[in-house]
């Protein structure tokens, strides 16, 4: 490998006798190294399958402390087709993109309404299902139907990025095709998910975004990067669209203990999760004018509503947006009773707001407004 040019298309693959070298190190140091994880060694394609699909945008640690309890509540794919989509949201707190557990939900439905209701074993008829794309078919294909296919996540684009010394930015196609043709190329027949996972593993503890660890990495010697001093500067990305702003602004009404939620479209941003009633604009504004908030205060509560203090503002960056979140308190002005009892408008108490599906930004305004109101309870108790 050393004498190769990143000129030279052979230098971006291994050459046979290459290949087997590397299958060997990193199964060999898979056996020692590997995470101990709640879904290692399982093979249910269920099981699999939930495992993959949390893991696709959150960290392991996270996913580690989500996986079991969404088991327990769904244990086979029959519970989970059998369950409402709200639970199933609401079993997915804290993971974020909601997305994919909408997905899991229908594609699970789909597999229940087929002949035989039984997971698809193939890659190409994984790739059917709702959410399932080319990394998570090749996921639960290899792992848990021994099919010997590539999965080709976020690390292991990294980690091949570097074993291949690419120049190319690796989120073009004809990179992500040198790299797919390579590491298809590389997984064994013999335990291709263990060999997949092997791959996930050492993008997850060895060959980090910053930083590599190349003393401890069991393939250096097979690794294009690390012999030519690249390693840092790989992966090669085109430069990314910075995140749209955008402001949320929300009304906190309270009624005998309980607070008002609304539910969101099912499909979107945040699709079917729940939240204080509000309203977006684009860009980051510092103020709504106070017409306009009055009239969205009533629109959105009821006429007897309107727009108190502003009580919190907190900003989360999502993968296309940067949301700033304003909660103001909602004033019921009027002595006839409160409206706000439409459809997809609830009055919830702290312990429905915790079972509900509410994404972790909500819970952070939610949270923020409401320390904001105990504050001010407490400085008015002190005149
Ligand atoms: N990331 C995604 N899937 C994984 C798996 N099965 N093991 C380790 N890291 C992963």
């Amino acid at each position: 490998m050393s004498n190769k040019t990143k000129n030279n298309p052979d230098s971006l693959r291994l050459t046979p006798p290459e290949r087997r070298r590397f299958r060997r190190r990193i199964l060999s140091w898979y056996e020692r190294e590997k995470r101990e994880l709640p879904w290692r060694g399982e093979q249910d394609p269920y099981r699999v399958w939930v495992s993959e699909a949390m893991l696709q945008q959150t960290r392991a640690g996270t996913v580690r402390l989500r996986y079991t309890a969404f088991i327990e509540r769904f244990p086979t794919l029959a519970a989970l087709a059998d369950a409402p989509l709200d639970a199933v949201l609401a079993e997915w707190q804290g993971l974020g993109y909601y997305g994919r557990a909408r997905n899991l939900h229908r594609a699970a439905r789909q597999v229940m309404n087929q002949e035989g209701s039984a997971m698809p074993k193939t890659r190409d008829a994984l790739l059917a299902l709702p959410g399932v794309g080319p990394y998570m078919a090749g996921a639960v294909a290899s792992i848990a139907f021994g099919v010997r296919c590539a999965a080709i996540d976020g690390n292991v684009l990294r980690v091949m990025s570097r074993i291949l010394n690419l120049s190319l930015p690796v989120d073009t196609p004809p990179a992500q095709k040198t790299i797919h043709e390579e590491t298809q190329a590389l997984v064994p027949r013999a335990r291709p998910g263990d060999f997949n996972q092997a791959l996930m593993d050492l993008g997850a503890s060895i060959c980090l975004p910053r930083n590599p660890d190349c003393a401890q990495c069991p393939v250096r010697v097979l690794c294009a990067g690390h012999l030519a001093g690249t390693q840092n500067a790989l992966p090669v990305k085109t430069a990314k669209k910075p995140p749209e702003p955008c402001t949320l602004f929300q009304f906190r009404a309270e009624r005998n203990g309980l607070v008002l939620l609304t539910q969101r479209e099912k499909t979107g941003l945040f699709g079917g999760m729940w939240e204080l009633p509000g309203f977006m604009v684009e860009g980051h504004k510092e103020k709504a004018a106070p017409r306009w908030l009055r009239e969205q205060c009533a629109l959105l509560l009821g006429p007897g509503w309107r727009p108190g203090r502003e009580l919190a503002r907190i900003t989360r960056t999502l993968t296309h947006r940067k949301i700033l979140f304003v909660v103001h308190l909602a004033e019921h002005f009027m002595n006839d009773a409160p409206q706000a009892d439409r459809n997809g408008l609830l009055w919830a108490s702290e312990e429905d707001f915790r079972s509900l599906a509410v994404s972790t930004a909500q819970r952070a305004a939610w949270s923020a407004a409401k320390s904001a109101l105990h504050n001010m309870e407490g400085t008015q108790g002190e005149r």
